[in-house]
């Protein structure tokens, strides 16, 4: 075993037994400043080919949160017309099921040396990491795309600048249940050993 790579037994126990919690089963308390500081400098920690850091976080949090449902609201009833009871409620209450989201912005721009697909890999990257370390502060979280991530009018009022793209939002919160255990891919139909064909 070499001194320059401890094993860290309990880190790989943890990856066999996370899971994401529903957003809608986070409450508060979030992390606090210092510990939303620590996961997301975990998150700011990943591979990133030429140190482009192709990526950025935007955190909403408190009574902005509620803004954010009310313009996603708008954004949805202009494009849709009016929307019954169920689906308005769903937009006032996107950006308040956690008490903390957090943007992951991917800014992959061309590159003369790091092609675009690695820097948004490093994105997914950051969000996984995010994710992970949320969980592993004791928060339960999960990571959301939905309709505003890929909307150019509501993207743009969530902070995304000309040439970004979100990679997701990552709900955090204290979890209020158990999350049910999901199926998981047979490693023989995703993992196997090369062989010349
Ligand atoms: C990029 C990305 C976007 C996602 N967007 C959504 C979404 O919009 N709605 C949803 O219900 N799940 C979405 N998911 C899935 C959730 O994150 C889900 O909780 C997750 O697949 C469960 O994973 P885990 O328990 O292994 O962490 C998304 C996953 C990824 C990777």
């Amino acid at each position: 075993m070499s001194p320059f790579s401890p094993a860290r037994p309990d880190v790989v126990d943890f990856l066999l037994t996370r899971r994401s919690h529903p957003s809608t089963t986070l409450s508060d308390p979030g992390p606090d400043e210092a510990t939303l500081h620590r996961i997301l400098t975990a998150a700011a920690r990943v591979p990133d080919h030429g140190k482009l850091a192709p990526w950025r976080f935007v955190v909403y949090r408190g009574a902005a949160r509620e803004r954010i449902g009310q313009r996603l609201l708008e954004i949805a009833e202009a494009r849709e017309g009016p929307l019954d009871e169920m689906r308005r409620t769903q937009e006032l209450t996107r950006f308040t099921r956690a008490p903390v989201v957090v943007g992951v912005l991917s800014r992959a721009a061309a590159h003369p040396k790091i092609p675009v697909w690695e820097q948004e890999l490093s994105a997914g990257a950051a969000c996984m990491t995010l994710l992970t370390a949320a969980s592993a502060s004791g928060f339960g979280a999960q990571w959301l795309s939905e309709w505003c991530c890929f909307d150019e009018t509501a993207s743009a009022f969530l902070g995304r600048r000309d040439g970004e793209r979100f990679a997701g939002f990552i709900h955090i919160g204290t979890p209020t249940q158990a999350p049910f255990e999901r199926s998981r891919p047979d490693l023989d139909s995703v993992a196997s050993v090369w062989e010349e064909g």
